[in-house]
């Protein structure tokens, strides 16, 4: 068995290209009909009359933190979250521990986690300053595509050297396989934030000021320059700064193989909410001011950003509640990012149709998991997500599965409901309760239609 027998019957399918009324019929966890007035014996129905139904939400960018961090939370936990909110495929990050650099330990991850797994997931592999020879092993895994941390972060891996990094950019060409930077210049964070701590400052904002737009920038400029000279393919991910989008954006129209990410975060929250949650904002990058949020609503609109990535990246409690400089970067966020930008959406800061091209589509189209997964056609993977656009979602800490359940977003009341979250047919979540048990599968990379796990 792959999946399961599901008719949505009565919704309005939302893809990239419009808004179509269609029912859309399940048979085996594969999609085997998409069209007006189906019909089917015997298998369970969703009236979706006056909902939405879009494609299932891939979330390209997570961090669940196993193996090695599960005090921070687990992959129970996060793709629990997951299938709660929406999202029915979640490519997860390698900064866990030990962290995903070799065949080895990519394989044991994909153990460990398929016994847990809430949703469907794929896994990155990483390289850093010593492992560029296991490039080709990691592809051959299965591993969605590789990140690379340019500056410090949860589990502080160092960066290639600048000729591996060049190498590194020669084989994601020639295998077509995306590269997602973390794409902040490691020196200069770390002289920024050298001057900003000896000044004594303990304020929330000390985080944004220590961590300044030239650290993103001067990353960015690089890696476009080495993108035209490899072909290789940089995605760069979080972005959060205005000059950032402005290169991607010139790159991109020079036919420059770059795409961006950036997450709700950097469009919703800014440096002036540090007032209102203080320390609960820091993540790295930095939020920044309102006319660097304004750049990157435009650039979500006139598609300089390619994709959106919750960052999902839960801390404990007791991590997240340091100082300004001790207190841990990241909050969870797979569960609220669904909701948060269908709000957005319905309050008109993007077209409807950005959801399944942002959240669902060009992941899976960039991480090579496209057509299974990230659109609804025929013979693909019947993931998709019913949504009442009428309703409201209200964001209570008693509803979140982290963990550790801490976000700025508590309390937040959204247009908006997600209904349903159908993973091959299968019903994972109804109105944010996680109904049936773990029965998610790993993902390979260059998984086509009609492949069995
Ligand atoms: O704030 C962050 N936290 N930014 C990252 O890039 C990584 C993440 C983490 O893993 O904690
Ligand atoms: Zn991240």
């Amino acid at each position: 068995m792959y999946g399961g027998d599901l008719l949505v019957r009565g919704g309005r399918v939302v893809l990239p290209n419009g808004v179509f009324r269609a029912d859309v019929l399940i048979l085996d966890g594969r999609v085997a009909l998409i069209g007006k007035d189906l019909r089917e014996e015997g298998v369970e129905v969703i009236d979706a009359g006056g909902k939405l139904v879009f494609p299932g939400i891939v979330d390209e960018h997570v961090h669940m933190r196993e193996p090695g961090l599960e005090h921070k939370d687990d992959f129970t936990h996060g793709t629990k979250a997951a299938a709660a909110g929406g999202v029915t495929t979640v490519l997860e990050m390698p900064n866990t521990l030990p962290p995903v650099d070799s065949r080895a330990v990519f394989e044991e991850k994909v153990r460990r986690l398929s016994s847990k797994a809430y949703v469907d997931f794929g896994l990155y592999g990483v390289i850093h300053n010593t492992n560029l020879d296991r490039f080709g092993e990691l592809v051959n895994s299965g591993a969605v595509g590789f990140k690379v941390f340019l500056g410090p972060t949860t589990g502080n891996i160092p960066p290639p050297d600048d000729g591996s990094l060049y190498e590194a950019l020669l084989k994601s060409a020639r295998l077509g396989v995306a590269l997602a930077f973390h794409a902040e210049n490691w020196d200069l964070v770390k002289y920024f934030t050298g001057k900003v701590r000896s000044s004594g400052r303990k304020d929330p904002q000390a985080h944004t000021d220590s961590r300044p737009s030239i650290c993103e920038v001067e990353a960015i400029q690089k890696l476009v320059l080495l993108s035209r000279e490899t072909g290789g393919y940089v995605h760069i991910v979080h972005m959060s700064a205005k000059e950032g989008v402005e290169l991607v954006r010139r790159a991109r129209a020079e036919g420059i193989n770059v795409t961006g990410e950036t997450c709700p975060h950097y469009l919703l929250l800014s440096t002036e909410d540090y007032s209102r949650y203080g320390n609960l904002v820091k993540v790295n990058p930095p939020v920044r001011d309102r006319a660097n949020q304004e750049e990157l609503w435009r650039a979500v609109n006139d598609g300089t950003i390619t994709a959106l990535g919750s960052d999902h990246a839960p801390h404990s409690t007791e991590e997240k509640s340091g100082d300004v400089w001790s207190s841990a970067a990241g909050f969870t966020g797979v569960q609220t990012f669904l909701p948060l930008m269908l709000d957005a959406a319905l309050r008109g800061l993007m077209p409807i149709t950005k959801i399944p091209e942002l959240m669902a589509e060009n992941p899976a189209r960039l991480f090579r998991i496209y057509p299974r997964k990230g659109t609804l056609v025929v013979g693909g993977d019947g993931d998709l997500v019913v949504v009442d656009p009428g309703a409201e979602t209200v964001i209570r800490r008693e509803d979140l599965y982290a963990k550790h359940p801490i976000t700025p977003y508590i309390g937040w009341r959204l247009r908006g409901k997600v209904m349903f979250t159908v993973v091959r047919g299968m019903v994972v979540a109804e109105e944010g309760k996680v109904v049936n048990g773990p029965r998610g599968v790993f993902v390979r990379r260059g998984a086509d239609l009609g492949q069995q796990p």
